[in-house]
């Protein structure tokens, strides 16, 4: 199984500071798909600091109300979406597994990392594929490519695993910033697992929260495998606030399309054809995509290089004057 060449993250200033050789706060970086602009989190109660967390602290129940969650399925917040993606391998004996490519490499990872067959496939590749497979894991809209799945498409998927005992696992990290259209109201059917992550959309990313809906005998499954307090008391309480603050996310959409609309434009001046539908990052697909890195890193502006097919993933702008500083980098590209 091969999976497609890139730097392993996102985020990685740090690394990023010692290879260019510029200070960590120089940078402009937009190598992730968070949104720079964050959930305002308030002053958090002492006793939220000092006090374990406790199950019945009402977060569920939020999550439940946020997300309309039938009820029959299982709603278990999770210490981010990647605690769960790593720990549903442990769940099944050696499968064959279908993950996205290109696609954030973590998936596959995880699958192979607890000893089960892994084939990255493409969009096309999926319906031919899936006789083969026991799983498989789509992420809507996908990252890095933005592209969406259609509702029906995930669906007849489920059908054709859940009638073997599989699974779809549909990754909805990207979702809320995109008009794609979730899969939770199906959720507590056998075999389908969605997973949802506050660190995008909110911008949360280092709080280490999200969500699995699922069948609550595997919520319950991953629950025993997490463990006891799992989830830090302060972010089971931003996380309580902030799905609940609806005001909030309804401007946050109109705020990350904005932004999405204006990178757009940047990157068409630029001679780049942005393209997928999540607001929280373009692609861009281009045969000089690593020269293009590589300049703008010497700028200080990180994105992220993805090879065959060669292409960049941009983060949105959170200002004016990083929009001035990225125009101006590409305008000095040698390409
Ligand atoms: C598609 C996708 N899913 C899940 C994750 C994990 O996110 P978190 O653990 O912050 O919820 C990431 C992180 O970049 C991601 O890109």
């Amino acid at each position: 199984m091969s999976f497609p060449v890139c730097e392993h993250h996102g985020g990685r200033l740090h690394e990023a500071a010692r290879r260019w050789g510029i200070p960590v706060s120089d940078w402009l970086d937009l190598s992730t798909g968070i949104s720079p602009f964050g959930w305002p989190v308030p002053v958090l109660p002492a006793s939220v600091w000092q006090r374990l967390p406790e199950e019945d602290d009402g977060l569920a129940a939020c999550c439940r109300h946020w997300l309309a969650v039938p009820a029959d399925a299982g709603c278990l917040p999770v210490p981010g979406s990647q605690a769960a993606l790593q720990l549903l391998p442990r769940l099944r004996t050696p499968c064959r597994v279908g993950v996205p490519s290109p696609g954030y490499r973590e998936h596959g990872l995880a699958w192979q990392r607890e000893g089960h067959s892994v084939v990255s496939l493409s969009f096309e590749q999926i319906d031919a594929a899936l006789p083969d497979l026991d799983v498989l894991v789509c992420i809507n809209p996908n990252n890095p490519t933005g592209h969406l799945y259609s509702l029906d498409t995930l669906l007849r998927w489920h059908q054709q695993l859940a009638e073997k005992g599989g699974w779809l696992i549909v990754d909805e990290a990207f979702l809320d910033a995109s008009e794609g259209e979730s899969l939770v109201s199906h959720c507590g059917k056998p075999g389908l697992i969605v997973l949802r992550s506050l660190g995008k959309f909110f911008g949360l990313a280092g709080v280490r929260a999200g969500l699995v809906l699922a069948p609550m005998a595997l919520c319950a499954a991953l629950d025993e495998r997490l463990g006891p307090w799992a989830l830090s008391h302060p972010a089971r309480w931003v996380m309580t606030q902030a799905v609940q603050d609806r005001e909030w996310q309804q401007q946050q959409r109109q705020r990350l399309r904005q932004a999405r609309r204006r990178l757009n434009g940047l990157l068409a001046q630029s001679g780049l054809f942005p393209q997928g539908d999540s607001d929280l990052f373009a692609w861009c697909l281009h045969d000089k995509a690593e020269t293009i890195r590589n300049s703008l890193a010497r700028q200080g502006i990180l994105v992220r290089h993805f090879d065959k097919p060669g292409a960049l993933r941009f983060g949105l702008l959170g200002n004016e004057n990083d929009e001035q500083r990225l125009l101006l980098a590409l305008q000095a590209l040698p390409v």
